[in-house]
């Protein structure tokens, strides 16, 4: 069966927290992804089959300091630019429950997230930046390396539950 991709609505956000809660290190309560569904700088999808959510994605718009955790010189170095568009894209979660999994909806939510980001994100004679906080335990490099991300050295990220450090992925698009 195929899977439908859509924008998420208030009634998706108890499924959402569930599979977060399965899948992700971190938790989320219904509220705060109800708000984030209404902010413009967010966007939540779902993706479906028959009806039914397995997984979702969210990604925001973001000031490129705030985004890198004030990193910024790691991020150039390793991406060997001199400078950084003023606001990034970011992927901050995408999850699908393993029952359905591999069979192309984490691709599909990653694909439709960096669509948006890219559509709204404002870039300039740098580009335009993607970035992504990679879970070590989760399953995400291949899909990552697939979308054109690449991992950055020496950049330091905040401690998950699990005892894990959050890893930076980016993507620059130069113009
Ligand atoms: C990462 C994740 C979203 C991929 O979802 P998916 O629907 O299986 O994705 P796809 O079917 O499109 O597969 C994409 C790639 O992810 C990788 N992948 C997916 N599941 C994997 C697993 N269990 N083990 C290792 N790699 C896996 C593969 O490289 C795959 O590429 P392939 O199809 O060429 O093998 C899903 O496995 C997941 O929710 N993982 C746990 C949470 C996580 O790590 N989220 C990302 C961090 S925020």
């Amino acid at each position: 069966m195929d899977f439908e991709i859509s924008d998420a609505v208030e009634d998706d956000v108890f499924r959402i927290c569930s599979i977060a809660k399965k899948v992700l290190p971190e938790f989320f309560t219904a509220d705060q992804v109800i708000r984030k569904i209404n902010d413009p700088y967010y966007s939540v999808i779902t993706g479906r089959y028959g009806g039914t959510i397995a997984g979702f994605s969210i990604s925001r718009l973001m000031d490129t300091n705030n985004a890198l955790y004030l990193q910024k010189r790691t991020v150039m170095e390793a991406l060997g630019v001199k400078h950084l568009p003023a606001s990034a894209g970011v992927i901050l979660s995408v999850g699908v429950l393993p029952e359905y999994a591999h069979r192309g909806l984490g691709t599909n939510l990653g694909k439709n997230a960096l669509e948006f980001l890219d559509s709204h994100i404002i870039g300039n004679e740098s580009g335009k930046l993607f970035a992504t906080y990679m879970w070590p335990n989760g399953t995400s490099g291949g899909l990552l390396k697939k979308m054109g991300f690449e991992p950055i050295p020496g950049w330091n990220g905040e401690q998950f539950k699990d005892g894990t450090r959050e890893q930076l992925y980016c993507k620059l698009v130069l113009p």
